[in-house]
């Protein structure tokens, strides 16, 4: 099984961006955890602040794996174009958030996403992620 994380615009700065909401670990350093935990699994990862290298990445992501776990960041709220990128691929898409977007602001609660996304998953801290594996191999049981 292999799975591609996908992060998008500031998700580099994890660890040291607002700590109360995102937490004070890197993402380097919460990805090893999940592929101990996830031993079976080949978790490739990849970021990027651009939305277009985004679409890039999923487009080439449908060829290489078997799902994906998008946090688009706020490209989220925006994107229209990662929607319909999304829609375009074949694999499934679970989209996940480091903090409870329900809870903060009104503009965080809109996803071009989730509509599109084999699922959902939003304020676990990073835990979010390990979620979202686990419903992946749950799914491909
Ligand atoms: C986020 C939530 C978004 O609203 C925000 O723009 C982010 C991170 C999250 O993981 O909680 O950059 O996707």
């Amino acid at each position: 099984m292999k799975i591609l994380i996908l992060n998008g615009p500031n998700l580099n700065l994890l660890g040291e961006r607002e700590p109360s909401i995102y937490g004070s670990t890197s993402f380097e350093t919460y990805l090893e955890q999940l592929r101990k935990r996830f031993k079976e699994v080949e978790i490739s990862f990849q970021q990027s602040n651009h939305e277009g290298v985004l679409i890039d990445y999923l487009h080439k992501a449908d060829k290489e794996v078997d799902a994906i776990v998008l946090n688009a960041a706020a490209h989220t709220h925006t994107s229209i174009a990662l929607a319909d990128a999304v829609n375009a691929i074949k694999k499934p898409v679970i989209e996940v958030h480091i903090s409870n977007v329900y809870a903060r602001e009104a503009y965080r609660k809109h996803s071009y996403i989730a509509p599109v996304a084999k699922g959902v998953i939003a304020g676990f801290g990073l835990q979010s992620y390990f979620l979202a594996i686990q419903s992946i191999l749950d799914d491909n049981k």
